[in-house]
């Protein structure tokens, strides 16, 4: 008995020897050395650009379809090692997502900021760390030295956009000689692009005609139940609304809920016209049968320029300061060739 322990114990020894003399001379290849996790070392082996992505949230198919379209361009098929984190809608997890990104040292930093104010501090260890940010979707506020590039919308002129349809459109409302063109807006979040964009570009058309009259600008956090809710106030505050500038597909959804359940309706002959922005599959059948009178497209499809993008900036060529994606604007007229492609 005594002579098998000690038998034991001289392979477990010999045994150790051997594993130590082995990676000592690199004999594991693919062994995980410490502190090193399983990904980090497909990644030296593959020689994948690495990227750290921090999405604001998911509040809405838009954003999906926008989270989407980066993870499948900046998939390990095309040369990416893609970190993903989702912010929920809150800048300080936003915030702690880039300093985790700085401190793996990724090769670049894509990030869709929630809000324009508050990056400064954290873009600047960035860019003291040298790595290239690349703002997608949203912008921010202050030096554009924070950043290389943003992809993404105009947001000013989607806001341009909605408020020239309703220039050409007015005529068909229905109302009293002298009534003013009464117009609510529902909101994305105060302070973020999409929101101060799309409302400075309506605004400045509005400015051109003296009887439009803005009666509220209330957020709706780009979501349905708020958006419900808000209308829902808007319509007890209101009784004589014409115009509904949403400014999402969620926020529609949820202020034709409240319209219903107000005994009102929607569309050309309805009692007020629904202007949407975003464009996703829903609200196009909403076009095509007469709910929603105006969409403005905002395209979320926006990953493949971004690794387009990347890929200039890996082989040392020069990049623009913005690039913008196309953008259609859908009325019953013409949705009809787009919907039948729209996947999302
Ligand atoms: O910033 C883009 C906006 O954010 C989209 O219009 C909206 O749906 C999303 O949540």
């Amino acid at each position: 008995m005594k002579n098998e322990k000690r038998l034991v114990m001289a392979l477990i020894v010999l045994i150790v020897m051997f594993l130590a003399l082995l990676s000592a001379r690199g004999g594991f290849e693919n062994a995980t050395p410490p502190q090193t996790t399983e990904d980090e070392s497909v990644l030296e082996d593959e020689d994948l650009i690495v990227v750290g992505f921090s999405q604001l949230g998911s509040e809405s198919v838009w954003r999906a379809t926008h989270t989407e379209s980066i993870q499948n361009a900046l998939s390990k098929e095309n040369g990416f090692f893609l970190q993903y984190s989702n912010a929920r809608q809150k800048q300080e997890n936003q915030i702690k997502a880039i300093r985790g990104f700085i401190s793996q040292r990724v090769d670049y930093i894509v990030f869709a900021p929630f809000m324009e104010e508050g990056w400064e501090t954290v873009l600047m260890e960035a860019k003291d760390a040298g790595i290239p940010v690349i703002l997608v979707d949203r912008k921010i506020a202050g030096s554009e030295d924070l950043y290389t590039t943003f992809i993404g919308s105009d947001m000013e002129a989607e806001g341009r956009k909605a408020g020239e349809w309703l220039e050409a459109d007015q005529e068909h409302i229905d109302r009293g000689e002298d009534d003013p063109l009464n117009i609510v807006m529902l909101t994305g979040p105060f302070g973020s692009t999409s929101q101060l964009g799309r409302s400075r570009g309506f605004l400045e058309v509005a400015q051109r005609h003296a009887d439009w009259r803005i009666l509220a600008q209330e957020s709706g956090d780009f979501t349905v139940v708020k958006g419900k809710e808000t209308m829902a106030k808007l319509l007890r505050q209101y009784d004589d609304i014409d115009v509904v500038v949403s400014q999402n597909d969620e926020m529609t959804f949820g202020a034709m809920e409240a319209i219903s359940e107000a005994g009102l309706t929607t569309g050309k002959y309805g009692d007020m016209k629904l202007i949407s922005f975003d464009g996703v599959k829903d609200a196009l059948e909403l076009v095509q049968y007469g709910k929603i009178s105006c969409e403005v497209e905002c395209n979320p499809q926006q990953g493949e320029l971004v690794a387009e993008v990347i890929r200039k900036m890996e082989a040392g060529e020069k990049v623009e300061k913005e690039y913008f994606v196309d953008e259609l604007v859908f009325t019953q007229a013409n949705v009809g060739a787009y919907l039948k492609d729209r996947t999302y």
